[in-house]
């Protein structure tokens, strides 16, 4: 059942390069994966997707889901625009999506739970601790912000994962964060933190960061 809707979500794109790109992606965030994320988003009410891309991730929890209202932001015009026709072809009516930057998100708007999968690393580093803070301004104390990506250790799977992030986007600047310092950012942004490792086929040293937002002191 739930393969069939990853099928039918890609088959909602109508360009090979994208679909391509999907089948790649939920290659490598598999099903354990989807699940592994998708037990901690609320089965109902508004829930953010910060660079959502393509749509693929909030597409899915949205077709899994139809009382969550999945909001998708991302930076990338033509990807939004993408997302928003498989959106339609779909026929989901609990999804929108933003063409927006992630810096200039003001914690505007009430979510019950955000996430944001392999983004961080595509951040300035300077940007990322205001940006923390304002996620944790628009959810409620409990509220969970949900981060993947990736540790700086140990150095060889960095350097695979950077070279695929080159050869997908060679002129895009990677920044990595090691498990530490992005949960100490995160726990000066006002989130309580708990972090796994997410073992994967391929040598992705992913980890899934579990962030509950404290109540305001
Ligand atoms: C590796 S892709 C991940 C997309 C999606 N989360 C997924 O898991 O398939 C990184 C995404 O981050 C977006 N992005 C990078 N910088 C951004 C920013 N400053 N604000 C919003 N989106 C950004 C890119 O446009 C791209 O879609």
């Amino acid at each position: 059942m739930r393969s069939d809707a990853v099928r039918s979500i890609i088959r909602a794109y109508d360009d090979p390069l994208v679909r391509a790109y999907c089948w790649g992606r939920f290659g490598i965030l598999r099903q354990r994966f989807l699940d592994e994320i998708g037990q901690y988003l609320p089965e109902a009410g508004p829930v953010l997707d910060i660079g959502c891309g393509f749509g693929l991730f909030s597409l899915y929890y949205a077709a899994t889901a139809p009382r969550r209202l999945l909001h998708g932001l991302d930076v990338d015009r033509r990807r939004i625009a993408l997302a928003r026709r498989a959106a339609g072809r779909l026929g989901l009516e609990n999804v929108m999506y933003e063409q927006r930057d992630a810096r200039d998100f003001k914690g505007d708007g009430e979510f019950l739970a955000a996430y944001m999968l392999d983004i961080v690393h595509h951040i300035p580093p300077e940007s990322v601790p205001p940006l923390l803070r304002q996620l944790s301004r628009c959810l409620p104390p409990g509220g969970l912000l949900l981060i993947k990506d990736v540790d700086t250790r140990p150095a060889w799977k960095r350097w695979f994962t950077w070279a695929l992030d080159k050869a997908m986007a060679p002129a895009t600047p990677v920044r990595y964060w090691s498990a530490e310092e992005l949960s100490a950012a995160l726990d000066d942004a006002g989130f309580g933190v708990r972090r796994h490792v997410m073992v994967d086929l391929l040598p992705y040293p992913h980890i899934l960061y579990v962030c509950t937002r404290r109540a305001s002191t």
